[in-house]
């Protein structure tokens, strides 16, 4: 039996990277999922992966309409939702003298406000005793050049989760931080860093896979956790802890 049979997850920005791999391996587990993206054939291609049990949303996690539109799916197809991973991020690299009104409110918008709205529109139709599992990043505590409004995105969201714990515990639904180090993703393409130079700051020398962010998601979405909330579960390979 899987770790997450007859659950409902609501996984968004899952159409590739650690999120995409979350989703592939709840849905192994025993789930149904409901995933979301912007690109519509990205999106197809990522449900025809997944395969089975799957539902693909297009809904951009920044603007609130689409994601009533979300939940109107999921309430119309399942009615409820035991697990929701709210995955999407935006990042770039402005050193501080350079950063824009612009990229402080996309970054802002997609990261802080979308994660918030993501769960408090999600909160009506979660079971009591739910998982909720917000996307943060090792930068939440550190300092790394030209990354300081996506950090501080990071620090709200591990914020955020703290109290969200308290707001929810009468309905035992358990909130948790996964925050990533370096993963292998098309996001890091995107950044246009030098790759070589974050592998170099993981003790193992390579940088993570999607997969090894999708265990430690089962992980928090699953009774395995039963008595961990309001953590942020650093998936880093050490990076941030040493
Ligand atoms: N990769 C890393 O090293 C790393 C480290 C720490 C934290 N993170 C965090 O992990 C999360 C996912 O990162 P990833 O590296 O796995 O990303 P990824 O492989 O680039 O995948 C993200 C997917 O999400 C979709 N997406 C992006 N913005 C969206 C939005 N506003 N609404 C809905 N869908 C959206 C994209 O498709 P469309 O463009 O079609 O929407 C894309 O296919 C982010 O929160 C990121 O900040 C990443």
């Amino acid at each position: 039996m899987g770790k997450l049979e007859g659950k409902v997850a609501v996984i968004t920005a899952a159409t590739s990277g650690m999120a995409l791999a979350t989703a592939t391996l709840f849905v192994e587990e025993g789930a149904y999922v409901f995933i979301t993206g912007r690109r519509q054939d990205v999106l197809d291609k990522a449900v025809k992966a997944i395969g089975r049990n799957v539902t693909g949303v297009n809904a951009d996690s920044s603007n609130l309409a689409d994601l009533d539109r979300l939940y109107e799916t999921v309430k119309k197809e399942k009615g409820k939702i035991d697990v929701l991973f709210a995955s999407a991020g935006f990042g770039e690299y402005l050193t501080l003298d350079k950063v824009t009104e612009e990229h402080f409110d996309k970054t802002f918008n997609t990261n802080v406000r979308g994660t918030l709205f993501t769960v408090q529109k999600a909160l009506p139709l979660f079971n009591n005793g739910g998982s909720i599992l917000l996307n943060g990043s090792i930068v939440s505590i550190k300092g790394f050049p030209a990354f300081g409004i996506y950090a501080a995105s990071k620090a709200a969201v591990r914020s955020f989760a703290r109290t969200a714990v308290v707001d929810l515990k009468d309905r035992g639904i358990r909130v948790n931080v996964l925050s990533p180090g370096p993963i292998d993703t098309p996001a890091l393409d995107g950044l246009g860093g030098d790759k070589s130079q974050l592998e170099a700051l993981v003790p193992r020398g390579t940088m993570g896979r999607s997969e090894e962010i999708a265990t430690a998601a089962l992980f928090l979405a699953s009774s395995d956790s039963s008595f961990v909330n309001g953590v942020e579960l650093f998936v880093d390979g050490g990076v941030a802890q040493i």
